[in-house]
């Protein structure tokens, strides 16, 4: 059996309780890991001056690998984001959600199966605003109007829309490999290209030019609004999306909410060079410290992180037994027992759940 080295960020709230979950669940399957051990997040602001120490991103650039409890983001620290840094310093630019239902979550839809290719690093997300009556606006403002662009109201902030043929080609790509490697039908981009004719309708024609390199699978555009109504309403129709930042950001929420919310979301950040997996929801500080959070979003985002390292076969097996304890319905945790019944009480904290998990491997 060969060893990995991973680097694991416990984080904070309930990252620490989820991520000794999903520890355990891998050690069950037979995997073995070599944990490199660092922490992000509030909790060592105190000790390192900074929610991100330097140690974090050298494990990463070392290991190319980490795994991710969700951090509280401190307010006021000057840091937008510890994820956005993250991302950004690695050029991390795959945002990857996979959402299917489980049976026994009390999920919307029984037949989704969606993968979400979210472009992670450009868009209205690049962080270039000017605030209201700053000089950067009034530039802007008069910079438009010179050059018959359009007219800004004076009292507007502004936000610009970065979009590239380099990182709109690298989605699409990334998204049309993964259909390929995994047995996919179909990928989907998704755009507003008849509103934003040059940004969006650069992504548009990037997915096209891509789409026409992979004859094998199917490809289709469709206009973000018509999107969501058609995921609403047929969500079976869909098989993989490929998005811009922002609406990959919304209409990867929704899905989501299509198949029982977030506490089963799992979720990676993929680029050239390292990837990062995370559950998809927060700190939670309200539960933290209970023993009480769903571990299921942070053990299949471990399934991710097995299935990039090749280990495939433990990753389907853990699958399999999340989804067989759900079916059996008899060890739920609050949240999904409370969607089930309407209220949690009974319920199986998070290490009574990992046991069920780890039983059914
Ligand atoms: P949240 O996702 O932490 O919590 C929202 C609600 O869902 C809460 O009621 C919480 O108890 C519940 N919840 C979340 N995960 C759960 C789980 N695994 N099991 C059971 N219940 C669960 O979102 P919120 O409260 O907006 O954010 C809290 C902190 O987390 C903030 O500082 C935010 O910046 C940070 N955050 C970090 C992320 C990350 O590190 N990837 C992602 C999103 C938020």
């Amino acid at each position: 059996m060969s060893t990995h080295t991973i680097t694991l960020i416990p984080g904070d709230g309930i990252g620490p309780e989820i991520t000794a979950c999903m520890q355990r669940v891998i050690a069950a399957a037979g995997v073995d890991i070599d944990w490199k051990v660092v922490n992000a997040g509030a909790g060592v602001m105190e000790e390192h001056g900074t929610p991100l120490p330097q140690q974090v991103l050298d494990s990463i650039a070392q290991t190319g690998i980490a795994i991710k409890g969700p951090v509280t983001t401190p307010v006021g620290s000057g840091f937008r984001s510890i994820n956005v840094a993250l991302r950004k310093h690695f050029d991390l630019y795959t945002n990857l959600r996979p959402t299917w239902s489980i049976k026994g979550t009390g999920a919307r839809y029984s037949d989704v199966d969606i993968v979400i290719f979210r472009e992670n690093t450009e868009d209205l997300y690049a962080g270039i605003e000017a605030e209201l009556d700053s000089p950067e606006a009034a530039e802007l403002i008069a910079w438009a109007q010179d050059r018959g662009l359009g007219s800004i109201r004076p009292d507007s902030a502004i936000s610009l829309k970065p979009i590239s043929v380099t990182c709109s080609k690298r989605i699409v790509r990334a998204a049309f490999d993964y259909a390929v490697a995994n047995g996919r039908r179909k990928v989907t981009a998704v755009h507003k290209a008849n509103i934003m004719k040059h940004s969006d309708g650069l992504f548009l024609r990037c997915a096209q030019e891509v789409a026409a390199e992979y004859p094998g699978i199917e490809f289709e555009a469709m206009i973000v609004d018509a999107t969501c109504m058609n995921l609403v309403t047929n969500p079976a129709n869909f098989d993989v999306l490929v998005l811009p930042n922002l609406y990959g950001d919304i209409v990867s929420d929704l899905c989501a909410g299509l198949v029982g919310g977030l506490g089963m979301a799992p979720g990676a950040n993929i680029g050239a060079n390292a990837a990062i997996f995370e559950a998809v929801h927060g700190s939670a500080p309200d539960i933290a410290g209970m023993g009480i959070a769903n571990p299921t979003a942070e053990i299949l985002s471990g399934c991710m992180l097995l299935d990039h390292i090749g280990e495939h076969d433990a990753a389907r097996r853990i699958r399999a037994a999340i989804e067989s304890v759900y079916a059996a319905g008899e060890v739920l945790t609050g949240d999904i027992k409370k969607i089930l019944t309407g209220s949690a009480q009974g319920a199986a904290g998070s290490t009574a759940f990992t046991d069920a998990v780890i039983a059914a491997l």
